[in-house]
């Protein structure tokens, strides 16, 4: 488990008030690390946060915001100026409303681009430096396994996943020199109430995994970057890694469209 002595005193989770980034938090705060928490609703974030205090007696700052705006890194940088952040976790991705990329308006297609691409990238490139510098860090971002084809009425998520894929890759390889561990964990189906208000919740035939054993694995594996996949997923994932793209991305569209039948 991590302590505040190895990465720092602070911790910041994008998308912390629930879900696996609820869980995340619950973990971290156990640890005695401070948490700044940030997601668009209120409530939600208010009542993680006040379970969070009482729980663990850990600080807890909350930034009601969305991550997909553009002013998202300087509001994020006046809520954490004044304080040493040691981990950065990115669990915000919003698969959100599934729709095909012409019957949505430009402004929510978008938004999801900026959810997994510009804003992790600059939120990345702030909080990496000062980590680089103090030779101690650790940056965790949650992926998907709609990374690993195109999947229909899901093209930016897919697309964007697939960016974030490729820049924990890369940062990894920029900051593992310089004592600072960076992982990407690909998920598959997670029993969040995210999936639960998209109607894609737990079917016999087919549970999601636990948001808690999820934010386990990516703790425990911290230090084991680039990339990890929840095991349950690793065969498929390298098997359609290595596919012709016209079967990978066949098999993506059946087995969404499976998932929103059920
Ligand atoms: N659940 C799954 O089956 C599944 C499968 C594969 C990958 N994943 C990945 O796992 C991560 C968590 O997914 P999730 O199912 O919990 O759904 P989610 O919609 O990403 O919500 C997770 C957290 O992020 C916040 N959030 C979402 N959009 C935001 C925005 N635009 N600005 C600020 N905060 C935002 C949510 O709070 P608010 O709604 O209040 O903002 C919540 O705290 C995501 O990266 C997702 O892509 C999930």
């Amino acid at each position: 488990m991590i302590s505040a002595e190895q990465y720092g005193p602070w911790a910041i989770i994008a998308g912390g008030s629930e879900g696996i980034g609820a869980c995340f938090a619950h973990r971290l705060a156990a640890s005695g690390i401070h948490l700044i928490l940030l997601a668009r609703r209120v409530e939600p974030l208010e009542r993680t946060a006040d379970a969070l205090r009482q729980e663990h007696g850990v600080e807890v700052r909350t930034l009601a915001l969305d991550l997909s705006s553009p002013d998202a890194l300087s509001r994020i940088r006046a809520i954490s100026h004044d304080v040493e952040v040691g981990a950065l976790i990115y669990n915000a991705g919003g698969a959100g409303n599934a729709a095909a990329l012409v019957d949505q308006s430009p402004e929510s297609a978008l938004d999801n681009l900026h959810l997994n691409t510009s804003t992790p990238t600059a939120l990345v490139q702030h909080f990496a430096k000062p980590m680089r510098d103090r030779g101690r860090g650790g940056i965790l971002l949650i992926g998907s396994l709609g990374c690993i084809a195109g999947t229909k009425e899901l093209a930016v998520y897919s697309a964007a996943k697939s960016y974030l894929l490729t820049f924990g890759e890369a940062i990894w390889a920029e900051l593992t020199p310089h004592g600072v561990h960076s992982l990407v964990l690909v998920i598959g189906r997670t029993l969040t109430p995210a999936l639960q208000r998209a109607g894609l919740g737990d079917t016999e035939d087919a549970p999601a995994a636990d948001p808690e054993q999820m934010a386990a694995l990516g703790l425990d594996n911290w230090n084991n970057g680039p990339v990890l996949v929840d095991p349950s997923h690793m065969q498929a994932f390298e098997a359609m890694r290595a596919m012709p793209r016209r079967k990978a991305v066949e098999i993506m569209v059946r087995s969404m469209e499976q998932q929103r039948k059920r």
